[in-house]
């Protein structure tokens, strides 16, 4: 593995200066960036769809794509437990300081769709690496694109054994190894981490940082829901949010969109009203 720094700029990393800032982003609860306004639905009805969503987008030169032997299940000691299953990750090393610089790591907490997905989106994380020297890691979530446990999405889907592994605390313990291990093979262990996602990602990152805060310095969550939940957060909190974006922007199209749903109503509620919207928002399904 080539970890030739290319930059060598010097600009050693604080991590002093921007943990304030990530900490900051950290404690607010809906962070909802209106450049990063991304409207994902959180149903699993989408969760097999996104899954198979292998190969968005190609990634140029500087991305490499590996693959990490991981552990099926960090919790207990049952003989599955011992099962892995090969998790995928994305490095790009082409601003990296070097293991024996204060050059930190920033690490994509993979979210609920393929890692190329991420890697594609996330331009921010190219302009962190080159400011910082930073080495850039992106981490697949389990269940998703390439990271298939029981070797394939038809099996890993297929009933409540084998889905039984699919859940969040298992995938921030899989990043906290696998960030573990590659910085022990790069002698980065004293390289600090930074998590970073957005959305689901986002809530992921925030996660990890309070679950393994030995493992990573601080967590940026963009457009992340981290609070909400029953009981912490009202649940119409996104809806008012969005209402409000539009209603700074425009008081007539706030208007608008807010009568259009009982004229979608009225309509749904006649005969043949609802194929009559069907055919109007090309919607795929009734
Ligand atoms: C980093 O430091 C270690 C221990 O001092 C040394 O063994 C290693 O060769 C150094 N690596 C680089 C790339 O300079
Ligand atoms: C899931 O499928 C496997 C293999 O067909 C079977 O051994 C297992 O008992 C099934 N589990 C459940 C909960 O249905
Ligand atoms: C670290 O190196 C070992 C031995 O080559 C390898 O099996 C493992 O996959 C590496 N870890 C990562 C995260 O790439």
């Amino acid at each position: 593995m080539d970890i030739t720094a290319q930059h060598t700029r010097k600009s050693p990393f604080h991590v002093t200066t921007l943990v304030p800032m990530l900490l900051l982003l950290m404690t607010t609860p809906v962070c909802l960036s209106k450049t990063i306004l991304r409207t994902r639905g959180f149903g699993v009805a989408n969760v097999r769809e996104k899954a198979m969503n292998k190969n968005y987008g190609t990634l140029s030169s500087e991305f490499v794509t590996k693959f990490y032997t991981q552990t099926l299940d960090h919790f207990n000691y049952r003989p599955e437990s011992y099962s892995t299953f090969q998790q995928r990750y994305v490095v790009n090393f082409n601003y990296w300081g070097g293991p024996n610089t204060s050059s930190p790591i920033f690490v994509y907490t993979g979210d609920e769709a393929a890692i190329t997905v991420a890697v594609s989106a996330a331009g921010f994380m190219l302009n962190l690496a080159s400011r910082f020297n930073g080495l850039l890691l992106y981490v697949e979530h389990r269940y998703y694109g390439d990271s298939m446990p029981f070797g394939s999405a038809e099996e890993a889907f297929k009933n409540a054994s084998t889905l039984g592994f699919f859940s969040t605390t298992q995938a921030l313990a899989d990043y906290a190894q696998l960030i573990t291990d590659l910085k022990k093979n790069l002698s980065a262990e004293s390289c600090a981490v930074i998590a970073i996602g957005g959305s689901y990602g986002g809530m992921l990152a925030s996660w990890f940082r309070l679950k393994y805060p030995h493992v990573v310095v601080g967590a940026l969550a963009s457009s992340a829901p981290i609070l909400y939940f029953d009981d912490i957060t009202p649940q119409n909190a996104y809806g008012v949010i969005v209402t409000k974006d539009f209603r700074e922007t425009s008081e007539s199209c706030y208007d608008t969109v807010r009568q259009s749903w009982s004229e979608i109503d009225r309509v749904a509620a006649e005969k043949g009203g609802l194929q009559k919207l069907n055919t109007l928002f090309s919607s795929c399904r009734l």
